[in-house]
């Protein structure tokens, strides 16, 4: 398997070494002229409802579902935007032995004995849920066992029954019968794809040793992506979004996948799928919710709409977000909606105190992860202590959460210039979780934090670049088709909490989600400041070479602004980069060869009536085995 990994891994750059041509069909970088991220599905804005996994793992009902349905009409919340009821894993009993067809557990769903056990529906559950106005979602996963399958302990209730054969309830080998089924004849809107029957069920596994399951040898190491076959894991998603496509031809479906930041999600999740899970299991502990947020909190241009970032489903209601920790509930919550994630509660709903559906049904803070230009928000300052972040809104004001990680208070000054505000100009926060407005400031102004707490403003003001929008304030409008990511690497900068399934017995927790590497707003791949010659810039994109950004600009804009240059922190520091700017699919502008200390070229294309721009840096050879880092400065799209 190692052997086989190593290889996939150097005919990649052998590809790359090989596309330095201008052969359209195979260049990675000639220009799309379109948008090449995922816009089928419904997922315009990150979705909204309800999950079974937190609330209850495999122990679910349908009174329990259809009570928490009920609970979500009733609060209020299904009106301010929570609508999709899912079942996660829990609800099947077994694949029907003479042809396939999935049963359900009618002893937990009642009314899916349509025709005894044997021929079982869930069409008149999502009747019911159809019937409250809301959206019924359901739950497989890629391979042919599932996750509850790999890692349920002993007393796991409600596994898979039946021979071996009937225990497949995956998808593997079944995914055009069964998604026809879950949403052709059962009705379903939203199907979460889980990774464990691609990941646990090895020859070597015990589980496979003992007999109980049959081997499918693994195609992701969540720990080793030298071990991982990217592209057999992508192709199988992609199996599942075309027959999404095939059997929802009016375009009414969510396609989740959870493949938790392994396999380099990262890099092709968002051309598959509406959600892309960054990272493992959040649990209700502080400190994993950290490594959950870390995970998608520095890939804001990887999310769209139409395809999102998936830290994992909220935890509000337990362990240290229950009602005894609001501050710590406020915080999860008011991250997840800068974060432009799925909001999907994880709650026990019957019986919620009311501080928790107040945080839930906040409807400005609502607004924030709803905002339809779709930026997720980008880090404005950044340390272990506090981080600021920045959502740029459709109506031009920003959405600022000032975010203390730590155990002690903090003092923080908010400056205009982490707003992208004119200094000189009155700025006007209004806190989200009071309602109240503050009194306007010039310049900057002092705010005070208490341990755990974040602090989340709707801020307006004037902005720094009156006639237009920089790139990075526009994440929602810029995707990096081609990041120029060769050896995808762990991401280091990601908070590493102790292993909530182990103990401390082991050397702890490695790094482990790819990622290091990626396109990023005013920072470098790897998250240094972006700085070319000596020059530093506050806002730009930060990318390796031989990447390709596509940029929706939709006739709305004259003129695209950039200094360019090969960035300061360059691994490879002999490459030659030329950057080129396109107007739907026509050369624009081309930077002369620029290398490693030559200051930087400014460049300049009118793009009047143009949709797409797209942004491509090409260094000489596909060296970025030893990585070319180039700068894209003060990159903007300006209206005049
Ligand atoms: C995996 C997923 C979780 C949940 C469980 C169910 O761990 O990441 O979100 O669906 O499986 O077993």
């Amino acid at each position: 398997m190692r052997r086989f990994a190593h290889g996939l891994v150097s005919s990649l750059v052998l590809a790359l070494l090989c596309s330095g041509g201008a052969h359209a069909a195979t260049d990675p970088l000639a220009p799309a002229a379109r948008w090449t991220a995922v816009t089928t599905g419904q997922a315009q804005k990150p979705p909204m409802g309800w999950n079974s996994w937190n609330a209850f793992h495999t122990d679910l009902t349908e009174a329990k579902v259809l009570d928490s349905a009920k609970a979500i009409v009733d609060s209020g919340l299904a009106a301010k935007g929570y609508r999709y009821i899912n079942l996660d894993d829990g609800w099947w009993l077994k694949r029907r032995a003479r042809d396939g067809r999935m049963q359900v557990r009618t002893a937990l769903f009642p009314s899916a004995a349509t025709g005894g056990a044997d021929e079982t529906s869930f069409r008149p559950f999502t009747d019911r849920i159809h019937a409250m106005g809301l959206k019924a979602g359901i739950y497989s996963d890629i391979g042919a066992n599932n996750c509850s399958q790999a890692f349920g302990g002993p007393n796991t209730p409600n596994l898979p029954e039946g021979t071996v054969a009937e225990r497949e309830v995956g998808l593997y080998g079944h995914i055009d019968q069964d998604i026809k089924l879950y949403f052709g004849d059962w009705g379903f809107d939203y199907i979460k794809v889980d990774g464990c029957g691609i990941r646990a069920f090895g020859a070597d596994s015990p589980r496979v040793k003992s007999g109980l399951y049959r081997a499918l040898p693994p195609l992701i190491d969540v720990e080793e992506i030298r071990r991982t076959n990217i592209p057999a894991v992508r192709k199988l998603y992609q199996q599942v979004a075309d027959a999404l496509r095939k059997t929802n031809p009016d375009g009414d479906y969510v396609f989740s996948i959870c493949a938790w930041g392994s396999a380099d999600v990262r890099a092709w999740a968002k051309d598959v799928g509406n959600l892309s899970r960054t990272s493992d299991d959040i649990t209700p502990s502080w400190t994993r919710m950290l490594a959950n947020f870390d995970s998608a909190a520095n890939r804001p241009l990887y999310a769209h709409p139409g395809s999102w970032n998936d830290p994992d489903m909220l935890f509000v209601g337990h362990g240290d977000f229950d009602e005894h920790h609001l501050t710590e509930a406020k915080s999860h919550f008011a991250l997840w909606s800068m974060l432009s994630a799925p909001l999907l509660i994880g709650y026990d709903l019957r019986n919620a105190p009311q501080p928790l559906m107040d945080i839930l049904g906040n409807s400005d803070i609502i607004a924030i992860d709803q905002d339809p230009a779709g930026n997720q928000a980008v880090l404005a300052y950044d340390t272990d202590d506090v981080q600021i972040l920045v959502k740029t809104l459709s109506n031009g004001h920003k959405a600022v959460a000032v975010f203390n990680r730590g155990l002690a208070p903090a003092d923080v000054t908010l400056t205009a210039r982490h707003l992208k505000f004119a200094a000189t100009s009155p700025v006007t926060l209004r806190d989200l979780w009071s309602g109240t407005t503050l009194p306007a400031f010039s310049g900057e102004t002092k705010l005070h934090l208490d341990p755990r707490q974040t602090l989340i403003f709707d801020a307006s003001g004037s902005r720094a670049l009156a006639d237009g929008l920089y790139l990075s304030e526009m994440p929602g409008r810029v995707n990096p088709a081609v990041d120029g990511v060769v050896i995808p690497q762990p991401d280091p900068t990601i908070h590493r909490m102790i292993n909530p399934w182990g103990a401390t017995t082991d050397t702890g927790e490695p790094p482990a989600y790819t990622g290091w590497g990626g396109a990023q707003a005013d920072a470098t791949p790897y998250r240094q400041a972006l700085r070319v010659d000596g020059r530093m810039f506050e806002t730009g994109l930060g990318v390796l070479a031989n990447s390709r950004f596509e940029v929706r600009a939709d006739g709305g804009f004259r003129r695209f602004v950039a200094e360019v240059g090969v960035d300061d922190s360059t691994f490879d520091t002999g490459d030659v980069v030329t950057f080129s700017v396109y107007g739907d699919g026509k050369l624009l502008a081309t930077s002369r060869p620029v290398r490693f200390g030559q200051p930087v070229q400014a460049l300049r294309a009118n793009i009047s009536g143009v949709r797409i721009v797209e942004l491509v840096a090409r260094g000489k050879s596909a060296r970025n085995k030893t990585p070319t880092v180039v700068t894209w400065g003060n990159a903007a799209l300006l209206k005049d």
